[in-house]
């Protein structure tokens, strides 16, 4: 709670001093449209959608600064172009559980990882730019109800929607603030994004907030910077179709599920292909993992040119972990208690090529290890890591001795809360095929190089 505060003052109070220019030209943007509101009386969402189709191009859309909008229906804006989204004012998505559900229910998304979206903005050149008042700009999503609604051993009740799917070409997303969603926050697709001064709160006073990721990244050429995301899952997951992505000074936390690459080869006739995907100077607090690799054993991919560095950690169970033997907690396909996942054949592995860790300092979580998204024996975390001391600083498992290839890692200065020795856990990174691991590939004692 107090980091939490500390963070918040600093990260405001640097917008207020650093003041730089937030203007940029909008000359080509040559119409204007100021949404109204009905101030709380009303469904605000088709005045939005008007504005959204009458300056649909060469335009700047504006969301009053300080005034609140009812969106009660979700807002599809797929035939943007060259705008700019002036988000100051703050949105309200319906309060009540069911009216939400009957809405994504009366849409063909599946249910679990592909809810409908709250809001989709397409196009190219879209910017999104939300206010650097404290008090606006914010999305409320009223999650707090939607979390604590959820059963005993539930991972999420059903149909939630996704917040904002935001697919665009040279875009940016600035200031975007998201309040309690209900569940997954941004996807990103397209090309040349640029996302900074983020502000994700997904932090629970109840229930588990499942599902509430960050950033899911399908898209070229991404820079995510200057964020602070809390919330119950991965704080960014970049996935397959993602080239040159970097996720740098940013600070996440809560239950976060850490800066991860993956699931790559769900789908087992599909090739995954991830490559140039860089996080650096991030802070992590009281999360599961750091960094993470999750690759479902079976699928076909590469996965190249990868790095974490600069990473701290506070409080963190797993802070370097590969797995190539991931299934989704809730699947149909069960994974023994050895880690291994039945109904697939294990043919395949998402090849992993040149992964670098290195500068990563701070604390494992020895004494609470994990967190409230457990709800099996073993924990869905757990599968596969019977002898668990929460004094390993990295686990490795490669799926073959040849699926992993050039790992490098240096100055891992992690230490547990016990103060015991750091311990490491490493399947099939053979030394041959990676002469610069920095230590034995064997299931021990972690000695940094
Ligand atoms: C809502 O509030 C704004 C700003 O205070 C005001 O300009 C507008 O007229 C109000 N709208 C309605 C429908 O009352
Ligand atoms: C999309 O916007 C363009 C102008 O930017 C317009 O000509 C076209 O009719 C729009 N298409 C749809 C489906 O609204
Ligand atoms: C939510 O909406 C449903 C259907 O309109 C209604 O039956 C129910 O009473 C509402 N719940 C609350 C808490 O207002
Ligand atoms: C929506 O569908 C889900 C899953 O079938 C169901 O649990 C829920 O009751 C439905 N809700 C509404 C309001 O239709
Ligand atoms: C990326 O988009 C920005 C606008 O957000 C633009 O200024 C820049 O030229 C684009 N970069 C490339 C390589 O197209
Ligand atoms: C592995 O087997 C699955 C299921 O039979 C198939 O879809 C996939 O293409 C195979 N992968 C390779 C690399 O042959
Ligand atoms: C993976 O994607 C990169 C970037 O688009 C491309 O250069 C490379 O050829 C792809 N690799 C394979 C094996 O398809
Ligand atoms: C790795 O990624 C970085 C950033 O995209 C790029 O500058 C560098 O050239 C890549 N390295 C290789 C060997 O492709
Ligand atoms: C460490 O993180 C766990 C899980 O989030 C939490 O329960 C525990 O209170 C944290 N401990 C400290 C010392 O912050
Ligand atoms: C929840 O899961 C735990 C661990 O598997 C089990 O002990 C408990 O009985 C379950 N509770 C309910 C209500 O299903
Ligand atoms: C290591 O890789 C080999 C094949 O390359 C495989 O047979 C073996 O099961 C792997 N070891 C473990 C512990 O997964
Ligand atoms: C690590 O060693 C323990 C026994 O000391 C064993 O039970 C466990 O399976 C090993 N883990 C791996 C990943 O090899």
């Amino acid at each position: 709670m107090f980091i939490k505060r500390a963070t918040i003052c600093l990260f405001f109070s640097s917008l207020a001093l650093g003041a730089p220019s937030l203007k940029r030209s909008t000359h080509e943007r040559s119409h204007r449209c100021v949404i109204p509101s009905s101030n709380g009386t009303a469904n605000d969402s088709p005045a939005v959608l008007q504005a959204f189709a009458k300056c649909s191009s060469d335009s700047v859309i504006v969301f009053q600064e300080g005034v609140d909008y009812n969106i009660f229906t979700p807002i599809a804006a797929t035939n943007l172009s060259n705008v700019e989204i002036q988000m100051k004012g703050n949105l309200h998505l319906p309060q009540n559980i069911s009216t939400v559900q009957s809405i994504v229910n009366g849409t063909s998304s599946t249910l679990y990882a592909d809810g409908a979206y709250w809001f989709t903005l397409a196009g190219p050149k879209i910017d999104y730019t939300g206010s650097s008042n404290v008090n606006n700009g914010w999305i409320n999503s009223y999650g707090q109800a939607w979390w604590d609604a959820n059963p005993v051993n539930g991972t999420g009740i059903d149909s939630r929607p996704h917040l904002l799917s935001f697919q665009t070409t040279d875009g940016s997303l600035k200031y975007f603030k998201s309040r309690k969603p209900i569940a997954w926050n941004v996807q990103l697709q397209g090309d040349n994004i640029t996302v900074s001064h983020a502000f994700i709160d997904a932090e629970s006073t109840g229930s588990f907030p499942f599902n509430t990721d960050g950033f899911d990244v399908t898209a070229t050429n991404v820079r995510i910077t200057d964020s602070i995301i809390y919330n119950g899952d991965d704080a960014i997951a970049v996935q397959s179709g993602s080239h040159n992505v970097i996720f740098e000074r940013n600070t996440i936390g809560y239950q976060s599920h850490g800066m991860s690459i993956g699931s790559l080869g769900e789908t087992q006739s599909e090739f995954a292909n991830v490559s140039d995907i860089h996080f650096s100077d991030v802070t992590v607090i009281d999360a599961v993992y750091a960094s993470r690799f999750k690759s479902w054993m079976g699928g076909q991919g590469i996965a190249k040119n990868i790095s974490w560095k600069n990473i701290r950690v506070y409080n963190v169970t797993f802070p370097i972990f590969v797995t190539q033997s991931y299934t989704n907690q809730g699947s149909t396909e069960t994974q023994l208690g050895n880690g291994v996942t039945t109904g697939r054949v294990n043919n395949a592995s998402v090849m992993m090529e040149d992964f670098v860790w290195s500068d990563f300092t701070g604390s494992v979580n020895s004494w609470r290890p994990g967190d409230g998204s457990c709800v099996t024996d073993p924990c869905w975390y757990d599968l596969g890591l019977p002898d668990l001391k929460h004094t390993e600083t990295v686990i490795i498992e490669c799926n073959t001795d040849s699926s992993c290839k050039n790992f490098e890692l240096t100055n891992i200065e992690i230490i547990p809360q016990t103060l015991a020795e750091p311990t490491v856990v490493c399947i099939n990174a053979t030394a041959s095929l990676n002469p610069e691991l920095g230590f034995d590939c064997r299931n021990g004692t972690f000695i940094p190089n």
